[in-house]
């Protein structure tokens, strides 16, 4: 596991977004897995204004987002798949049947668990899965006490999880209950693996994941195992790491 620290949450997306430049040029056909919440928005802001220089193209590459809320349907207000539309997908070349999204609507969740296992097989794994991590640990909606073995599953939120992403509703009174999720073991696969985290309410929970015991009560430990993994902290993420 490689750790940088950046000075604040500008500079971490800067270095974030051309890590994943550098693996979309060298793999034009990559296949990423992406995230959403608030740590990603300003990658995806450096992303399309690399795409608007000319600087990267996503015509090839394919994406598996981890989660989206079970009874939510693709174009509500508070998808995610909404979400990524308006902070990626409409401002770049990336093919619509490309991107995949769990559709946390669908009549039958088991079924969509399976689908996007078989998919993402199909693809041949992802290459790059950049994400966040919740203050919790949680990765994607793995919550604490997942196994590390899970595959694509639907998820109980934590209370803290529904508290925490409550201020990025648009529309929802409340944060739903249940989530659908890329597993810990599915992520896990992954063959490159970005974490970022940014803000002085992250690193508590960062300290804890990257220097504290490998357990499943603590998701995003099991990336302290992975063969390739790179962590984009800024200063005030970083600053419970003994070791910065
Ligand atoms: C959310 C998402 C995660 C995200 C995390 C942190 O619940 N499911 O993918 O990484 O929590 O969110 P934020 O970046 O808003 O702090």
């Amino acid at each position: 596991m490689q750790t940088i620290i950046t000075k604040n949450q500008a500079e971490m997306s800067a270095k974030a977004a051309e890590l994943i430049i550098e693996q979309v040029k060298a793999k034009p056909d990559s296949v990423l897995a992406l995230p959403t919440g608030k740590t990603p928005q300003l990658v995806y802001a450096k992303l399309v204004e690399a795409f608007q220089q000319g600087r990267v193209s996503f015509a090839g590459v394919k994406t598996f987002n981890l989660d989206e809320y079970v009874g939510m349907c693709r174009t509500c207000a508070d998808s995610f798949y909404v979400y990524m539309k308006q902070h990626l997908y409409d401002h770049v070349d990336i093919r619509p049947e490309n991107i995949f999204l769990l559709d946390g609507a669908a009549s039958n969740l088991d079924d969509e668990c399976a689908n996007y296992e078989r998919d993402i097989k199909e693809v041949g794994g992802v290459d790059l899965a950049i994400l966040g991590i919740g203050r919790d640990g949680h990765i994607g909606f793995c919550e604490p006490g997942m196994s590390f073995d899970s595959r694509t599953i639907v998820v109980n939120l934590d209370e803290s999880t529904r508290q925490a992403n409550a201020d990025d509703l648009v529309e929802l009174k409340e944060v739903p209950a249940q989530a659908i999720t890329m597993g810990l073991a599915t992520i896990f696969k992954s063959r490159q693996i970005i974490l970022l985290a940014s803000g002085e309410h992250k690193a508590a929970i960062v300290a804890k994941a990257l220097e504290g015991e490998v357990s499943e009560q603590v998701p995003a430990s099991i990336l302290q195992t992975h063969p390739q993994t790179t962590v984009i902290l800024d200063e005030a993420a970083a600053s419970q790491l003994k070791a910065s």
